[in-house]
């Protein structure tokens, strides 16, 4: 079928309304956008329980201290030169890393307590509104004030890196394991922070195994602690604990292949890996903490194998540190919006659907082809078992360890 043409007129007159036709419609799918980003957006009463944003009651931002741990024994040296670089930059970026994790901490808590982790919600709702809440308390405006990676939802025997992607309708379990893991970063100061949700008492052990492992973990932290004793402890402590399911026992172990991790400002993941078990290969990793430095250590426990694979579709990615060549045209117009509103942080679908751009996805899968973005699939366990985990953030400062993500 074709249209008919108006005989008669002039070409002017064709050409003025041509130009019209176009200008409605581009007049048009910009209300269109600008009306599906309204819709994507999260009614107001979700929030009536949120706190208010630490800024607005601190307006001069001299939050006080967080979490303050002494150091075990009395360390028999002072900062070196670098070592005392390090711990100034760390000062410098305190009222930072305080905010980030007074935000966690008021997320975690009100999504506790307004029913936004409960049975039977769909997960794509809870972590838009778990991140849409970050945003409300961290006044967003990125890459500045904003989340340092999607928030995770991993189940049961996902251990890490599951967010549902569009059009994942996945609905919380009475009987689910729920690893929620999110990050508030300002300025780049990270607080990276997760713990384990679950409705059947059954689980407690298992939650527990991995809470006290990092505890325990964090209380034998600081300057000169090897890693390597780090991990054997937190060994330890999770191995001694059992999972009872059905009647059957199972024994719980630390996942071997996941850690904790040293960050830098806008970066989740760099230097030292803290390992959740002993050494295995012969050589003693004698890697030690210094001075200066900034730790997210995170433990996992689960009653399967204790080692994870990339498992189903991938809603974290991150731009790739070495350079690649990127394509004009949709392919340069995705990464200009991920450089612009994340930098070098982790994001997903929903944080590029949030920015405004739309019908990316080509693009997406084309930057992560040429390597210009590095994709972070869900890392699992075996099928049917279950894995808990527990993180915070801390600094390794002058005189003690200040835990930003607690209080
Ligand atoms: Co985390
Ligand atoms: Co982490």
């Amino acid at each position: 079928m074709s249209s008919k043409g108006q005989k008669g007129k002039k070409v002017s007159q064709d050409l003025d309304d041509d130009m019209e036709f176009l200008l409605a419609a581009s007049a048009a799918n910009k209300a269109k956008i600008a009306e599906s980003i309204e819709k994507s957006l999260i009614p107001d009463s979700v929030f009536a329980n949120l706190p208010t944003a630490p800024i607005d009651v601190n307006p001069s931002r001299n939050f006080g201290p967080r979490h303050i741990m002494e150091y075990d024994e009395k360390i028999g040296y002072r900062p070196k030169e670098e070592q005392m670089k390090n711990i100034q930059k760390l000062e410098d970026a305190l009222p930072d890393f305080r905010e980030a994790g007074i935000i966690h901490q008021s997320v975690r808590e009100w999504a506790l307590n307004s029913e936004i982790i409960k049975p039977g919600v769909k997960l794509y709702d809870m972590c838009g509104q778990i991140e849409e809440a970050v945003r409300r308390m961290v006044k967003f405006d990125p890459p500045y004030r904003g989340l340092a990676f999607p928030c995770g939802c991993s189940i049961n025997h996902c251990a890490a890196h599951y967010s549902p992607v569009p059009g994942d309708e996945t609905i919380l379990g009475s009987s689910d394991v729920m690893k929620i893991d999110y990050g508030v970063a300002i300025n780049g100061h990270i607080i990276d922070s997760a713990f384990t949700v679950s409705f059947n008492p059954v689980f407690d052990p298992l939650i527990n195994a991995s809470k006290e492992a990092t505890n325990a973990a964090i209380k034998m932290s600081g300057p000169d602690a090897r890693l390597g004793d780090i991990g054997a402890t937190i060994e330890e402590i999770i191995s001694s604990y059992q999972l009872e399911l059905d009647g059957k026992i199972y024994n719980i172990k630390p996942v071997y292949n996941l850690g904790g991790h040293q960050m830098d400002d806008y970066i989740i993941h760099c230097g030292n890996h803290i390992p959740l078990c002993k050494d295995r290969s012969g050589s003693e990793n004698n890697e030690r903490m210094k001075y200066g430095e900034l730790y997210a250590l995170e433990t996992f426990a689960t009653s399967g194998k204790g080692i994870v694979f990339d498992d189903g579709a991938t809603s974290h990615f991150m731009v790739s540190r070495s350079p690649a060549k990127i394509k004009n045209g949709s392919q340069k117009e995705l990464y200009d919006c991920i450089q612009n509103n994340f930098k070098t942080m982790a994001f997903c679908q929903r944080f590029i659907e949030r920015s405004g751009m739309r019908k990316y996805q080509l693009a997406l899968n084309d930057l992560v082809h040429s390597k210009a973005v590095t994709p972070y699939p869900p890392l699992s366990d075996i099928k049917g078992s279950y894995v808990s985990q527990h993180e915070h953030t801390f600094a390794i400062l002058e005189h003690h360890k200040e835990v930003f993500s607690r209080e």
